[in-house]
């Protein structure tokens, strides 16, 4: 049969993908259908098609599965944020469980995979707000979330996912921005001032910090703006102008000027006091951060007597949770500034076997290594998206500590990752955290031992 765009086809949906869509076979076309859930009959409309599979959307849902539900987010079809609303929460806990137990066996790794962690309130949970600013088609100021792999902002005042608190207070900076004329940035003539509003909260200090990111080294009435954030926000404790001149994708661009107070903001994470600063990196869902970090302690087994690193450390968290129950601590993290706060860090909370290095893990780990001829027993390894080089997945096998605990949110990375280190590890378990809720990511913390 050949299947062409706008054709119209009746579909059961016999799977889940990695982007929370459903997914149908038409012959033996593989359908991505956003929006489906699994077991569903469906009418769709053939949007694109590909050699190996094609995309549809949903014209008619002809049965409906039982974990479907209606969601109040006005926006949720149109922006990127969430995939899942339209899915029960408990639902999307199972479909992220079993996307990570494929990702793994894809791989050929036979860990068991534990249930997943879920949130018990999946609402108001990111303490970061990012919202990009710009003109819409009419030239109207617009400040929201991208359209998924477009640039087009959707306009967004209220977010089920965006802490509240930091939602109002971008709304009512919005609305000087544009009640004072100031320049919005264009991304297509590169022209215009305010290119982005990067919002932080510690959610146990109620601390806020305000990142103004910038197309010009001057905003326009930039006085009147921090007078009009001091004056109306007393939980803002910092706000910082990033001056991004570059035309890319990065929000954040290289300097910093301080505008109003130091320049950083507080948090805590199992009782223990966090200085973050506008660059380092924080995780985003403070509540199941501790729930993470927990897990990632419990796996590391420790008994006061070990030397544990903490690669990619960022801001020193994961570490100095476990530190209490450590001999010796050592950080390494390609931050400058987020090295500088995990040593403040460090000290604050008086935790005197800690120390932190800037460097590139791959770069980094095996100089330390070879300089200080140290052996660590435990590493923590929590890298970005894209996982470790190979080079550092090779110093961390010739170590040969006796532990690992890799925590990562991306399952496909992490499964490479473990699949390399498997040369000399068991991979003992595997137990997916929802640090995300309603989105498509999960994170994971895995537990290796040494063969
Ligand atoms: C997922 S974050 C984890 C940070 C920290 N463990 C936490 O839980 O907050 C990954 C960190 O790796 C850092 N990073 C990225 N590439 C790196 C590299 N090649 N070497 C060292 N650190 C790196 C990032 O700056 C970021 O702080």
């Amino acid at each position: 049969m050949s299947i062409k765009k706008n054709d119209i086809y009746q579909v059961k949906v016999t799977d889940s993908g990695f982007k929370g869509e459903g997914i149908a076979k038409i012959d033996d076309l593989v359908i991505f259908i956003p929006g489906a859930i699994k077991d569903e009959v469906l009418k769709i409309k053939i949007l694109k098609v590909l050699s190996t599979h094609a995309f549809a959307k949903i014209e008619e849902i002809i049965k409906s599965a039982k974990c479907r539900q209606k969601d109040e987010c006005e926006i949720y079809e149109k922006c990127g944020g969430c995939a899942m609303r339209h899915i029960e929460y408990k639902e999307t806990l199972e479909m992220k469980k079993q996307s990570v137990e494929t990702t793994l066996k894809k791989q050929g790794i036979d860990a068991k995979v534990k249930d997943i962690i879920g949130m018990d309130t999946p609402i108001y949970y990111r303490n970061k707000l990012q919202y990009p600013i710009g003109k819409d088609i009419d030239g109207t100021p617009v400040m929201g979330i991208f359209a998924e792999r477009t640039h087009r902002i959707i306009p967004t005042e209220k977010c089920y996912i965006q802490n509240e608190r930091l939602q109002e207070i971008a709304n009512k900076i919005f609305e000087f921005i544009k009640d004072n004329k100031i320049p919005v940035y264009n991304e297509m003539k590169l022209s215009g001032e305010i290119r982005h509003l990067v919002l932080r909260v510690g959610i146990k200090t109620n601390d806020v910090m305000v990142t103004i990111v910038t197309n010009k080294k001057k905003i326009t009435k930039e006085k009147e703006l921090v007078k009009f954030i001091t004056e109306n926000f007393p939980d803002v404790k910092t706000i910082v102008k990033n001056i991004n001149d570059f035309n890319t994708n990065v929000i954040l661009g290289e300097k910093n000027v301080i505008l109003f107070g130091d320049g950083y903001i507080y948090d805590e994470l199992l009782g223990y006091k966090f200085k973050i600063s506008p660059m380092s990196f924080y995780q985003v869902n403070p509540i199941q951060t501790e729930k993470l970090y927990s897990k990632a302690i419990e796996y590391a087994n420790l008994t006061g007597k070990e030397t544990v690193f903490d690669l990619y450390c960022g801001i020193g968290t994961i570490g100095i949770c476990a530190s209490k129950n450590v001999k010796k601590l050592y950080g390494i993290e390609t931050i400058h500034e987020a090295i500088e706060d995990a040593k403040i860090n460090a000290l604050e909370n008086e935790i005197k076997n800690a120390e932190f290095f800037v460097g590139d893990v791959e770069k980094a780990l095996p100089e330390f290594i070879e300089k200080n001829n140290i052996k660590p027993d435990v590493i923590f390894i929590d890298p970005p998206r894209k996982g470790c080089e190979r080079v550092a997945i090779e110093t961390i096998l010739k170590i040969e500590a006796n532990r690992i605990v890799y925590v990562s949110c991306n399952p496909a990375t992490l499964a490479r990752d473990l699949k390399m280190l498997s040369e000399k590890y068991n991979i003992e378990e595997v137990t997916p955290v929802d640090m995300f809720p309603y989105t498509s990511h999960v994170e994971c913390v895995a537990v290796l031992n040494l063969k």
